[in-house]
């Protein structure tokens, strides 16, 4: 049951650690190498796929979405992401050697199943990233990898999130592992990161009081905006997705060089905007953009609540509230920096009375087109 939890969410958020632990479990071999047995698509074909496109639906799109970076970084294909509710619609370019992935924690979501089809129809082969043994997807897919979160009781996807997106890097490191691109020693050592992640997310786990604070604090606002950029991105998007679900605010990402385009138009005096700092270690240009956005909308009366490594001094300053996320590689950040934003949004549906475990409007699983 909810073993001592208030929700089912609260007690799967905190077994997110266990849950990425045990997705790991018996993937990594004792010299450091990956060895997914169960992804039944000959190391040949593997070798000869030209493009991955990824299908999914809400949450399990923006994993995917995390995904595009992490394959197109360490493989070289090329990957497209798409919501699977749009896939088939648009006549998609499909053929054998395009390797699609589906992500689903259900296995059973209507739209991404008919996009599946639609793939296997046109001779491609499809991979489901999936939790739920022996459901529709997996069963109707050439392959499998299954995320071993254990059974997802809240309607938000919460562990089941954190685990595809292991599932995602596993893919993504293994086709760099087959194919032998110039990241080998990049490769070994992410890997080697993964495998030591759990901790880091438990860490996490034990800072959540100020954000659970913070969210109280903002109860009565009516927009929240989240701000990303490279893998930040779709995590801004997550960040915004669990709000509108959960505490049915007006809540949006962005991607942080987009304001300029538009959405800076959106900020006033108090506008609470979350913004998920990428490392300044990584990728330190995008860093030093990120903090110019910060600027620019706290000049403009925002009030900026920051999610950045420790250790990154840069973006105290300009920060309301600062929320500190442990320093990770770069494309593996959305492993620690989704938690805060999850108990964020968990909180303030708690405080404005919401039924966090089952919101409005919503099923666990989306079963019709
Ligand atoms: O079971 P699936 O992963 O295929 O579900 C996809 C979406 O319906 C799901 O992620 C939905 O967006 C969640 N409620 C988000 O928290």
């Amino acid at each position: 049951e909810k073993g001592g939890y208030d929700y089912f969410m609260l007690k799967e958020i905190a077994e997110q650690p266990k849950a990425v632990a045990d997705t790991l479990l018996g993937r990594i071999d004792a010299a450091g190498s990956l060895t997914l047995d169960e992804v039944r698509i000959s190391t040949a074909e593997l070798r000869e796929v030209d493009k991955v496109v990824i299908v999914a639906c809400g949450t399990a799109f923006h994993a995917g979405l995390i995904a595009k970076y992490a394959i197109e970084h360490w493989t070289r294909i090329p990957c497209e992401v798409e919501l699977a509710s749009e896939f088939r619609y648009r006549d998609p370019i499909l053929d054998p050697r395009t390797l699609v992935i589906a992500i689903s924690q259900s296995g059973e979501t209507m739209d991404t199943l008919m996009a599946l089809r639609h793939a296997r129809e046109q001779g491609s082969k499809v991979l489901a990233i999936c939790n739920t043994n022996g459901s529709t997807i997996p069963r109707e897919s050439d392959a499998v990898l299954y995320t071993h979160a254990g059974p997802e009781v809240a309607v938000a996807s919460t562990k089941a999130f954190l685990t595809q997106l292991v599932a995602c890097y596993l893919v993504a490191l293994y086709l760099g592992q087959v194919r032998g691109t110039k990241w080998g020693d990049e490769i070994r050592a992410v890997i080697r990161d993964l495998s030591k992640i759990s901790q880091e997310v438990e860490r996490v786990l034990k800072t959540m009081e100020p954000v659970r604070e913070l969210a109280r604090s903002l109860a009565t606002k009516n927009t929240v905006l989240f701000l990303g950029r490279h893998v930040g991105y779709p995590v801004a998007l997550e960040g915004a997705l669990k709000l509108k679900e959960l505490a049915y605010m007006h809540a949006e990402g962005f991607a942080a060089g987009e304001l300029k385009h538009g959405p800076i138009a959106l900020i006033e005096k108090d506008l609470p905007v979350v913004v998920v700092v990428p490392s300044p270690r990584g990728r330190s240009v995008l860093h030093d953009k990120i903090v110019s956005n910060i600027q620019e909308i706290r000049a403009r009366g925002a009030r900026t609540i920051v999610i950045a490594e420790e250790g990154d001094e840069a973006v105290a300053p300009y920060a309301d509230h600062l929320i500190r996320i442990p320093a990770t590689p770069t494309l593996l950040q959305p492993l620690v920096a989704t938690v805060p934003l999850q108990v964020f949004a968990c909180e303030l549906a708690t405080a404005r009375g919401n039924e966090v475990d089952q919101p409005r409007n919503l099923a666990k699983s989306v079963t019709v087109e």
